[in-house]
């Protein structure tokens, strides 16, 4: 039995707009194991990001329950959301949010600073982070001075910094062209080839394709299809 990282449990999403209600989610049910490789594919405006913010906690639901490791998410206080989130997710997003005044080790090391214990081993996480998406030769570099697809590899990087239990990625293929986007795909596919879980939100089909399990996401309702 694979181990249970993720369950949703009738998880429903709706903001109040004046007299209105808009239901960017509706009764999500399905469980993330560890190792999955997970697309979430739909139109614009589907739920996609409003799903992401919820499985990453940064959003509670209105309706129904997340369980993280078996627990209930909201049973936590906002610190203890804060402080699961930082030790156990990474987060990939579509526009790569690097400070462009730090280098990228800099960047990398950025999670562990905000840890009131660094670990011990800070400096070979960093190392190893920035070698699994291939940046240790532009490590001194700054972010203006990278390309797109190295700026989302470092980005790569930092999520992956903590070793977090599972990346979540929104669109990170979003603003690359389809050479550098097909890199980076094969870089998400390594990483889940080494054990890693990874969520990862596109609208493109084709990158959709090389996933093992598809969240097809249509006016908030989840789809599930499978390779
Ligand atoms: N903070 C918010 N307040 C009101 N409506 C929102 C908010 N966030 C998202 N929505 C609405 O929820 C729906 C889903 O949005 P979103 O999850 O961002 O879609 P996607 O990421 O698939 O483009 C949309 O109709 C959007 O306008
Ligand atoms: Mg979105």
């Amino acid at each position: 039995m694979p181990s249970e990282v993720l369950r949703l449990s009738g998880v429903s999403k709706r903001y109040r707009m004046g007299e209105n209600t808009v239901t960017a989610l509706a009764d999500a049910n399905f469980v993330i194991n560890e190792g999955d490789f997970v697309a979430i594919l739909g139109p614009s405006g589907s739920g996609k990001s409003t799903l992401m913010h919820l499985l990453g906690f940064l959003d509670s639901p209105t309706e129904g329950e997340i369980l993280f490791e078996g627990k209930p998410v909201s049973v936590l206080t906002e610190t203890g959301r804060a402080r699961v989130r930082a030790a156990k997710i990474g987060f990939v997003f579509q526009a790569f949010n690097l400070l462009p005044r730090l280098t990228v080790r800099a960047n990398v090391r950025l999670p562990l600073s905000y840890n009131p214990e660094p670990p011990a081993d800070a400096d070979e996480r960093v190392e190893r982070a920035l070698a699994s998406v291939g940046m240790t030769d532009r490590a001194h570099h700054r972010p203006g001075q990278l390309s797109g697809g190295q700026r989302q590899r470092v980005a790569i990087a930092r999520a992956l910094v903590n070793e977090p239990r599972i990346l979540l990625a929104d669109e990170p293929t979003g603003n690359l062209d389809s050479h550098t986007a097909a890199s980076i795909l094969n870089l998400f596919k390594e990483l889940n080839a080494q054990g890693r879980t990874i969520i990862l939100v596109t609208h493109s089909p084709e990158i959709a394709s090389h996933f093992k399990r598809r969240l097809h996401v249509l006016d908030g309702r989840i789809e599930e299809r499978f390779a």
